[in-house]
């Protein structure tokens, strides 16, 4: 594909969202570590520099090769990026007198064409740096100025290289997707082709000369990513993908039936496999959070290695793997790091299973999976589900699990869900969920004393789980919920609305 966009990450909080404004362009882009340029550049239209938390005037900071890519392919420098090509190419950066952070306004555009084409003198943009570019670097010629940053924008004379103070990529720049589109498109001629629908032709035809006539086992969770990673499969191998589907018991309830039900309906060679009991003898006594993790891991990976080896001849096991848990970042803390998140759906490979991996989802974005998944027919209730945790329910009772204590909060999260749906919230959270508190409290229920069960009910709004706040629901909601669940459920006389953010508080209590 000679039609990507290369992004080089110099450890910037923003690198992610550069690459999500590429794609949401129709573009394919990449982000590799500065320090990972690959040797052969053809398959790369452009190449992008993020921004940086470092100084380029310290002495550890990132310092790329970009001899094969300065002048001789379109480059877009962003922030640390600009300050980089000034600083070592004949100009100067200084601490800058007064640090600009958040809006500004590029008051003066020397040059209306080029990258700011169709952008209006005035335009906001988003602003997070402490040095300035003092002097220009050798052929640099200026094409934007805020009030204070006179060197907003520059580009290098006979190249088509262009560097920008600024953060196109940050919501608050209102036009940076225009100023991204003039450079992508109008300056390097990269084509808009990479949509949901050219995703699939490419990933299933890949899949298919990849598989063979190979088998491939899946574990589904019910979740959005397994699911679509599953229908591409299905497109690619038809029955020769075997998907497991492990009810431990934690699920939320009726989960496991209406589940199952509709991977058949999509026509999925699935199997159910009912281990609940199993989870709940591993998890007996167990009240340590992360004793109870390990213990419904191990559980899982039991069962799994179970049923995958009843599939004869298999060579692959498939995850939802998505492409933030596979970008090798550079690491702010320690100076550049090798390190690569992983994250397996199925709680880590055994080794003992020895199967190839294959990830169809390990390039794109949580919101192009939806729209991977839309294209492909995906039922959009199935798309728009709440995050749920691998260890469902373990991880919201606090304590030790039990069967009764189970059926309790699979009831209490059924009338929350339920009503948040019915009140029309249910797509205005992000996710939404109960907890069964280890404590007993005093109530009174017509004329008798009780001692019974707390739960607390959370709502949370995010992005993506990293940082998350608690959602202002209407009282008349919480009222009717509370009131539901204190006259339906046995075994629970109060409930609590937690409102706590994240940070300092995770969004599971364990
Ligand atoms: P925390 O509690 O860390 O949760 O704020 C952030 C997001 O991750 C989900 N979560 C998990 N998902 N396996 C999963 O698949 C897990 O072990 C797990 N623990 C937390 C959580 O539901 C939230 O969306």
């Amino acid at each position: 594909m000679q039609n990507k966009v290369l992004i080089l990450d110099f450890g910037s909080q923003y690198t992610q969202l550069i690459a999500r404004r590429v794609r949401e362009l129709n573009m394919y882009s990449e982000i590799l570590p500065y320090y990972k340029i690959p040797e052969n550049l053809d398959d790369f239209k452009a190449v992008i520099l993020s921004g940086s938390p470092f100084s380029v005037r310290a002495e550890d900071a990132p310092h790329p090769d970009l001899s094969k890519i300065k002048g001789h392919k379109p480059l877009l420098a962003v922030c640390y990026g600009a300050q980089y090509l000034a600083h070592f190419n004949g100009g100067k950066v200084a601490p800058s007198d007064i640090r600009e952070y958040g809006r500004a306004n590029l008051n003066t555009i020397l040059d209306g064409t080029g990258i700011f084409a169709g952008i209006k003198e005035g335009t906001q943009v988003w602003m997070s740096h402490s040095d300035t570019i003092a002097e220009l670097p050798t052929n640099g010629v200026r094409l934007a100025s805020t009030n204070d940053v006179a060197n907003a924008a520059y580009r290098i004379e006979g190249e088509d290289t262009y560097a920008i103070q600024f953060h196109p990529e940050v919501y608050h720049t209102t036009d940076g997707k225009k100023l991204l589109e003039n450079f992508l498109v109008h300056i390097a001629g990269v084509k808009q082709d990479w949509t949901p629908a050219a995703f699939v032709d490419t990933t299933v035809s890949g899949l298919k000369e990849k598989l063979g006539n190979d088998k491939v086992v899946l574990g589904l969770s019910g979740g959005v990513d397994s699911t679509v990673a599953a229908i591409l499969l299905n497109k690619a191998i038809g029955e020769n993908l075997y998907c497991i589907f492990v009810n431990n018991g934690l699920l939320r309830k009726n989960e496991f039936e209406s589940v199952l039900d509709q991977y058949k309906d999509m026509g999925l060679n699935v199997k159910g496999v009912d281990a609940s009991e199993r989870f709940l003898e591993a998890l007996k006594g167990i009240s340590d959070p992360e004793g109870k993790r390990k213990a419904i891991g191990r559980s899982f990976i039991e069962v799994f290695d179970a049923e995958a080896h009843l599939v004869e001849n298999v060579d692959w096991l498939a995850q939802g793997t998505i492409y933030p848990d596979v970008i090798e970042s550079v690491s702010v803390t320690g100076g550049p790091s090798a390190t690569i998140k992983s994250h397996h759906n199925v709680g880590g490979l055994p080794d003992f299973m020895k199967l190839k991996v294959v990830e169809p989802l390990r390039m794109i974005f949580k919101d192009e999976v939806r729209r991977v998944g839309a294209e492909m027919g995906i039922d959009a209730n199935l798309l728009g589900r709440h995050p749920f945790p691998g260890p469902g329910l373990g991880i919201r009772i606090l304590g030790d699990v039990t069967a009764e204590k189970v059926r309790i909060l699979q009831e209490v999260d059924a009338i929350f869900i339920d009503g948040l749906k019915k009140w029309d919230l249910y797509d205005k959270v992000w996710q939404a969920g109960a907890m069964l508190l280890p404590v007993n409290s005093v109530g009174v229920m017509g004329d008798e004393r009780t001692y019974e069960k707390v739960v607390a009910l959370r709502a949370v709004e995010s992005t993506d789980g990293m940082t998350a706040d608690w959602v202002n629901l209407p009282y008349e909601f919480l009222q009717e919920t509370s009131n539901n669940i204190i006259n339906r459920v046995k075994g629970v006389n109060r409930v609590v609305y937690d409102i706590s953010s994240k940070p300092p508080a995770t969004i599971e209590w364990e």
